[in-house]
């Protein structure tokens, strides 16, 4: 198993492009199931969850096939013409519980999907009732036995779903099971993440007739056939929000490009609010800091608050921070299981139930840490390039999934980082 090095105390120093939307990808790849032709997708990051997502476009039929850019990116080529599966194995929902992305595409180009239950993982339970109840208004027969969910359907059908909580996931699958049915579908409370809109774009350039993602009220009149297209996915707002709070943990100076800086307005502004001097120019975040004060609540809440992918990368940016800081979890039930191991850096966190409470301490120390979950492995990067001495961070298949080379990525700001098998 892979493992990162990291000896810390270094300040992050120069220029880093940000990789392309981890949670634009995996949408938008189910999307490209829907084409009678060729799609495009520029800037995916070369992540194993884009391997996944690739793994079950082949499983299912569809021809793909990609070439390396020179800035490291992945233009990917799928054809789904000929994609005439409608089950996703086992061991591929196993491997990304995201999958479950793909339902609303599958049943909607062939009218059967079959899934196995994406179930728990590090964030807690996972269910996807909200997905199951929609795909159910919409004309779907579904049944769950044995830990498989079998959809079928004649046809899917226009209606009114209103979601109980902006559930991003049940936003995206219904907008792709709404594409080509028949008739109109209002999605009241919907999820407005910067990558539900990226997918909208995406469907639109295909034929589909969508408005109002980015809002809580988005409408899709379905269509009779997609055509492929050419799409870029937009900047990874959590990849750029990290590398921001890395920076600003090792008290460095850097510009970190190609951003989209009003996908990150919270982020920015906890940035600012804990001592860091934040620069935007244009598609470009400057970031420097002295010195850190305690944020004293942070909330994690739907887009456009504070991003749960973002709480754990700034819980151990708090860390060292003068004073103490409150975080509350509101999305997920259990996203709290990277703090046994900031412990092991020396970080003073209590927890009860969905809050944290971290009290700013004057050093990190390095330490042999586990990644936990993705974003949980991103925040013991955070503290170990922070902290006196060398740690090593194990498991970092965990990382792996979102972050593009994240190793090179901090080397090229100075970090002494390396990966070791
Ligand atoms: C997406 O997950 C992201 N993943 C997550 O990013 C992100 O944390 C999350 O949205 C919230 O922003 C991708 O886009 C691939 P949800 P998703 O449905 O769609 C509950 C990362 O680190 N819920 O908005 O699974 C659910 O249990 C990942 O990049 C139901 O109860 O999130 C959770 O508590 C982690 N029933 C809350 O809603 C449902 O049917 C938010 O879930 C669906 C969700």
């Amino acid at each position: 198993m892979s493992k990162l090095v990291v000896q810390g105390g270094v300040p992050l120093c120069g220029v880093l492009e940000v990789q392309g939307a981890k949670n634009s990808v995996l949408p938008i790849m189910a999307a490209a199931l829907l084409a009678d032709g060729d799609c495009i997708i520029e800037h995916c990051p070369d992540i194993s969850d884009t391997d996944s997502a690739i793994e079950i476009l082949g499983a299912l039929g569809a021809f793909v096939t990609e070439k390396r850019e020179s800035d490291g990116s992945r233009t990917v080529y799928i054809n789904a013409s000929n994609a005439l599966g409608f089950e996703i194995p086992d061991d591929m929902m196993r491997k990304m519980r995201s999958s479950v992305m793909f339902l609303g595409a599958i049943l909607s180009r062939r009218h059967r999907a079959i899934i196995s239950f994406p179930g728990g993982c590090e964030l807690g339970p996972r269910p996807i009732d909200l997905h199951i109840s929609a795909l159910k208004k919409m004309g779907a027969d579904i049944t769950e036995q044995h830990g498989y969910i079998d959809c079928e359907c004649d046809r899917l059908y226009g209606t009114v779903i209103d979601l109980a909580f902006p559930s991003v996931g049940a936003t995206e699958n219904i907008m792709l099971a709404a594409v080509l049915a028949d008739g109109e579908t209002i999605i009241n409370n919907a999820a407005k993440e910067p990558e539900i809109e990226d997918l909208q774009n995406f469907l639109n350039k295909m034929g589909a007739k969508i408005c109002g993602a980015g809002s809580s009220r988005i409408k899709i009149k379905g269509v009779k056939a997609l055509n492929g297209t050419r799409h870029r996915v937009i900047p990874d707002r959590i990849a750029a929000g990290t590398y921001l709070c890395a920076v600003a943990a090792t008290r460095g100076n850097a510009l970190i490009k190609n951003t989209e800086p009003r996908h990150l307005s919270s982020v920015l502004s906890f940035l600012t609010d804990c001592g860091c001097d934040i620069d935007i120019l244009e598609n470009d975040i400057s970031v420097s800091c002295d010195e850190l004060h305690a944020v004293r609540h942070i909330r994690t809440m739907p887009y456009p608050g504070f991003p749960t992918d973002m709480q754990a990368v700034c819980m151990a940016l708090m860390t060292k921070a003068k004073g103490s800081s409150v975080f509350t979890e509101t999305i997920f039930e259990n996203r709290f299981k990277h703090v046994g191991e900031l412990h092991r850096m020396g970080a003073k966190i209590r927890t009860d139930g969905r809050v944290a409470v971290v009290e700013g301490v004057k050093k990190l120390y390095g330490a042999r840490v586990e990644s936990t979950d993705l974003r949980g492995g991103a925040a013991l990067v955070v503290a170990a390039l922070s902290a006196e001495g060398t740690s090593v961070i194990e498991n970092i298949s965990h990382i792996e999934r979102g972050y593009d080379n994240i190793e090179k990525a901090l080397s090229s700001l100075g970090a002494k980082i390396t990966r070791q098998q």
